[in-house]
C-alpha cells in the first residue's frame, strides 16, 4: 500500500476540530481513507455494520473488482487458472505468493502427499457422532480437534511452524471431508492413496468401496479439480475474516479453521450450494412454475430469496459462475441426455435468464454466483447434497491460511478487536430482587 497524495478532511462541526485522513491506494481497487487517527484526534468510533465500507486489513492475496466481475489471485486471473493450472499448482500460488516451477510443485505434492493420514485416534472421535449428524457439523469438530494433537508443536510466531501447520491441514482436509461423508453413509472410511494426485484421491476416498476401487473419470476429476480452483479464495468474506479474527488472539491456526469453517456453514455464505440444489429441486418437483419463485423472491413479506443469486461484492456476473455454467454444461453433456441432473441444469438456466430480464434483478443489480451451478456438478460428481459446502471448505482452506499466514507475518499485527455504538441503557442502579 502507498499512502498518495490524497486526503480527507472530516470536520467535527461541534468543536470546530479538524482532522485530515490520508488515503492509502492499493495496486487495483477503490482508495482507502486510514481512519486510525480519527479516535484519537476527534473520539469518534465509524459505524459500518457488515463492513460495507471498511477494509478490514491489507492483503496481497485476491483481488475482486465487484463491478466488473472480474477475480484474481495473486495478480492471475481466475480464467486463465481455470483453464491453465490445477488445484495444488493454484494452492502453491495463493500460499507463496508465485506459480510453482516444476521443481517446487514436485515437492510441495510431495510434502501434501506424506501428510494426508490423520491420527488413528480421529476414527474413534467421529464414532461419538450421531448417525444422521450434518458433515458440516462434523467437519467444523473434527478440524478443531486436530488443534488437540498438535497443540505444543505449533508456535504461530515462527513461520516455519505455520508453514508445517498450513501444509498439515490442506493435507488432512480431504481425508477428513470424506470420513464426514463416509460416517454420515455408514460406510467404511477410506485411508489417503499417495499413489494419486490431491483431487483424484479424494473421490477415491469418497467413493471407493471395500472390494470395489472407484476409478473417477478424467472429466470428473478435472470438474471437481476446476471446482476446488474457483472456491480456493475469494478476500475478505465472512469465513476469512472469522479465521483472521480469530488467529488474531494467536489462537491455533486449527481453531482458527474450525471456526471459519462454522462461518461458512450459513446458507447466506457457503451454505447456499446446498440451498440451491434443495431450492431447483422443489421448483422441478412442483412441475416447474418458475415465477412463482421468482415472485416469491421479490416479496418483502416473505424471507425467501432466490438462493444462488446476489453477492456482497459482484454487481456483475460472478466470474466463478460463468466458468462453473460452461463446465456443468460440458459434465452433463458427456454423461448423456438421460442423465438425472438435465431436469436441474435446465431449470437453473431458464430461471437465470427469467431473473436477469426481471426489473426486480436488475435494479438490485442480482446475478447469478458461484452456488448457483456448482451443486449441480457436485450431483452429477455423486457427492450429496450435505457434503457440498464440507468440499467448499476443503476448498477454501488454502484460502484461510494464506491469509492467516499473511496475517500472522506482519510485525504491526494487534488482535482484531471492533467496537461498538451502544444503545443499551445508561448506567443504572441494582435492584433488590425483592422489588422488581
Ligand atoms: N433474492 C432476492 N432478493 C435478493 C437476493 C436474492 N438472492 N439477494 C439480495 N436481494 C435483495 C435484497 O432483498 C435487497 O433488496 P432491497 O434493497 O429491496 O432491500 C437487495 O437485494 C440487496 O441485498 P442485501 O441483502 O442488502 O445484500 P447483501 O450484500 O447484504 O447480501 C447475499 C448478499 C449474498 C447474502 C444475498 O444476495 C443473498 O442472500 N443471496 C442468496 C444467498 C446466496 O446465494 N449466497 C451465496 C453468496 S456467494 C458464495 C459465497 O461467497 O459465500
Amino acid at each position: 500500500m502507498s499512502k498518495g497524495n490524497k486526503t480527507v478532511t472530516i470536520t467535527d462541526n461541534d468543536s470546530g476540530k479538524q482532522v485530515e485522513l490520508p488515503v492509502l491506494e492499493g495496486t487495483d481497487g477503490p482508495g482507502t481513507i486510514d481512519i486510525r487517527a480519527l479516535y484519537k484526534e476527534l473520539g469518534y468510533f465509524t459505524f459500518d455494520p457488515g463492513f460495507v465500507s471498511t477494509a478490514s486489513c491489507e492483503s496481497k492475496i485476491t483481488f475482486i473488482d465487484g463491478d466488473e466481475g472480474r477475480l484474481a489471485y495473486r495478480g492471475y486471473p481466475i480464467e486463465q487458472l481455470a483453464e491453465k493450472s490445477s488445484y495444488e499448482e493454484t494452492c502453491y500460488l495463493l500460499l507463496y505468493g508465485e506459480l510453482p516451477n516444476a521443481d517446487q510443485l514436485e515437492k510441495y505434492k510431495n510434502i501434501i502427499k506424506d501428510r494426508k493420514m490423520v491420527d488413528e485416534k480421529m476414527r474413534r472421535f467421529f464414532l461419538g457422532f450421531q448417525h444422521d449428524a450434518h458433515p458440516m457439523a462434523m467437519m467444523v469438530a473434527a478440524v478443531g480437534a486436530l488443534a488437540a494433537f498438535y497443540h505444543e508443536q505449533i508456535d504461530v510466531h515462527d513461520p516455519v511452524s505455520r508453514e508445517l501447520a498450513a501444509h498439515r491441514l490442506i493435507a488432512k482436509m480431504p481425508t477428513i471431508a470424506s470420513w464426514c461423508f463416509k460416517f454420515s453413509a455408514g460406510l467404511p472410511f477410506n485411508y489417503p492413496n499417495v499413489e494419486l494426485d490431491y483431487t483424484a484421491d479424494f473421490l477415491h476416498m469418497m467413493f471407493s468401496l471395500p472390494g470395489r476401487l472407484y476409478q473417477a473419470s478424467p472429466t470428473m476429476v478435472r470438474a471437481m479439480d476446476l471446482i476446488l480452483i474457483l472456491h480456493a479464495d475469494h478476500e475478505q468474506n465472512a469465513s476469512t475474516s472469522t479465521v483472521r479474527l480469530a488467529g488474531s488472539s494467536e489462537a491455533s491456526p486449527f481453531a482458527a479453521l474450525s471456526a471459519g469453517i462454522g462461518s461458512l456453514w450459513g446458507p447466506a455464505h457457503g451454505g447456499a450450494n446446498e440451498a440451491v440444489i434443495k431450492m431447483l429441486t422443489e421448483i422441478v418437483e412442483s412441475g416447474n412454475d418458475l415465477s412463482h419463485y421468482v415472485d416469491r423472491a421479490k416479496d418483502k413479506n416473505d424471507r425467501f430469496r432466490l438462493m444462488g443469486f446476489g453477492h456482497r461484492v459482484y454487481k456483475n456476473y460472478d466470474p466463478r459462475a460463468k466458468i462453473i455454467r460452461q463446465v456443468c454444461h460440458d459434465l452433463l453433456k458427456e454423461l448423456g441426455d438421460d442423465n438425472p441432473n438435465r431436469p436441474l441444469l435446465e431449470t437453473a438456466m431458464e430461471l437465470e435468464k427469467i431473473a436477469l430480464e426481471d426489473e426486480y434483478f436488475i435494479q438490485r443489480k442480482l446475478y447469478p454466483n458461484v452456488d448457483f451451478y456448482s451443486g449441480i456438478i457436485f450431483q452429477a460428481i455423486g457427492i450429496p447434497v450435505s457434503m457440498f459446502t464440507v468440499i467448499f471448505a476443503l476448498a477454501r482452506t488454502v484460502g484461510w491460511l494464506s491469509h492467516w499466514m499473511e496475517m500472522m507475518s506482519d510485525p504491526d499485527g494487534r488482535i482484531g478487536r471492533p467496537r461498538q455504538l451502544y444503545t443499551g441503557y445508561a448506567e443504572r442502579d441494582y435492584v433488590d430482587i425483592n422489588k422488581r
